[in-house]
């Protein structure tokens, strides 16, 4: 195991001289990390992946936690922390109010024996029947997002997977059939939210434009159980690769459903509990999580057990869509820096004033949620970075710090890196700029 306790410490001393952030480049520091396929990383697409350089830099050292400790992520996404927690042997805690992130994760996190998935394997796709067309998943517009002769052979499979009992079996399964939705659909696979593909929106000279009209047309003869069982076996092989990776005990994974309430009663998460906090929270207004998981969350039945997206996405912080009679006042961050620009969005463009203050309150809320259950002199890694909002410099990275200082927690560390990882990001409208460099933030609990 790689030790960065020597270079941490030296980070730290320098912090602490300087004041000021240091320019790191995670990639070289760990640069044996840099093939992406790493254990179980890839079973899953996920919109603003965090580089998993950083959780393996600030988990690898006997300085902010040691092994057998629990190492919490409360906006863990597709789980990159959680993974990494659990190979350097520490005890992963979760959260994300995204159903579809929380099955990724749990299943990344899961220790398969690849031999028994290979056989299981083989009879769920034996059990294929493919007269079962008839399936109705809860995805608005379905005929505008798959063709035909893929809805049936979508039906079939979702009737075989129903038909698992083993709920850990299950969800493997259903990573793999989420993996398939999205790479079956109409949708363009170079936008995180579904856009239908229009091999039109290029010049005809245009690479990409032939490019979709052939992904189009091989959709209309695509044999989609042959495709879902290569992304089973290419999954299949990553839990061999993880196996390799892990240490001999493995504890179980728990995974909670809101960062602003680890106290509820299916997942309680004590206070004073955990050592080490490492997360890459939402930006305001910057990524549509429910709506990129959109097609899969609708295959998947999430929107029926739910109610609606919309239900869905009340949850999730940094969402956009709010009605006029929400934003009629202005919001009080208390932050002092950020109700100052707020007020001069606000006069310009409510809506978004009000998109970012929200934001900032629910992140209030995380975050003392993070603080309470952080073990006195525990330690908390937070990714940020500033954005714009209406023209206006929006310092996320210093309101969240401010925040976290209100809460006594201790600055000791801000380093910053140019992570152009986020392939996923794209310009997604006229107010807000596309995020470049990166913070990480260190802070202990006093
Ligand atoms: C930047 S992403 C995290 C990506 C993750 N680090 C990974 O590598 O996949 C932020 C996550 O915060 C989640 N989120 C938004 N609101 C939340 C809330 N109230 N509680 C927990 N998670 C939330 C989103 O669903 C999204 O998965």
């Amino acid at each position: 195991m790689d030790s960065f306790d020597s270079a941490i410490a030296k980070y730290f001393e320098t912090y602490q001289q300087k004041k000021r952030p240091i320019n790191v480049n995670f990639r070289q520091m760990v640069s044996h990390l840099n093939n992406p396929d790493r254990a179980t990383h890839l079973i899953h697409t996920y919109p603003a992946k965090l580089l998993m350089h950083i959780p393996y830099f600030f988990l690898n050292n006997n300085f902010l936690s040691k092994r057998g400790d629990k190492v919490l992520d409360s906006f863990c996404g597709s789980g990159t922390v959680l993974l990494e927690a659990m190979i350097a042997g520490r005890k992963p805690v979760g959260a994300d109010s995204n159903p579809l992130a929380r099955l990724i994760a749990r299943t990344k996190t899961r220790t398969y024996d690849p031999l028994a998935l290979t056989d299981e394997a083989a009879k769920l796709v034996d059990n294929i029947d493919k007269r079962r067309t008839s399936y109705h998943p809860n995805v608005v517009n379905l005929d505008y997002w798959f063709l035909p002769n893929i809805i049936k052979q979508l039906s079939s499979i979702k009737y075989a997977i129903a038909e698992v009992e083993d709920s850990s079996l299950k969800d493997f399964f259903e990573v793999c059939f989420s993996n398939l939705v999205r790479k079956v659909s109409l949708a363009d696979p170079r936008i995180s939210v579904p856009v239908r593909l229009n091999p039109d929106r290029y010049h005809k000279k245009h690479d990409l434009h032939s490019k979709s009209q052939k992904a189009l047309s091989d959709l209309t003869r695509l044999n989609a159980v042959q495709k879902f069982n290569e992304i089973i076996q290419v999954n299949i092989r990553r839990y061999g690769k993880l196996r390799e990776l892990l240490p001999n005990k493995v504890p179980e994974v728990v995974i909670a459903e809101d960062a602003r309430d680890l106290n509820c009663e299916s997942h309680k998460i004590r206070s004073n509990s955990v050592q080490l906090y490492i997360s890459s929270p939402p930006y305001a207004g910057a990524q549509k999580y429910i709506r990129s998981s959109s097609l899969s969350l609708g295959w998947l039945d999430y929107t029926k057990e739910y109610n609606s997206l919309q239900a869905l996405d009340r949850n999730s912080i940094g969402r956009e869509n709010y009605l006029r009679r929400h934003y009629t006042d202005l919001l009080q961050t208390d932050i002092p820096k950020a109700d100052r620009i707020l007020k001069r969005v606000f006069s310009i463009y409510p809506k978004r004033a009000h998109i970012a203050a929200q934001y900032l309150l629910e992140m209030k809320a995380s975050l003392e949620e993070a603080n309470r259950v952080l073990k006195k002199n525990g330690y908390l890694v937070l990714v940020a970075a500033n954005n714009q909002v209406c023209g206006n410099e929006f310092k996320t990275q210093e309101y969240l710090g401010y925040i976290l200082e209100s809460l006594g927690m201790i600055p000791v560390l801000n380093l910053v890196d140019d992570i152009k990882s986020y392939g996923l990001m794209t310009k997604r409208n006229k107010t807000a700029d596309i995020i470049t460099r990166e913070h990480v933030l260190v802070f202990q609990k006093a």
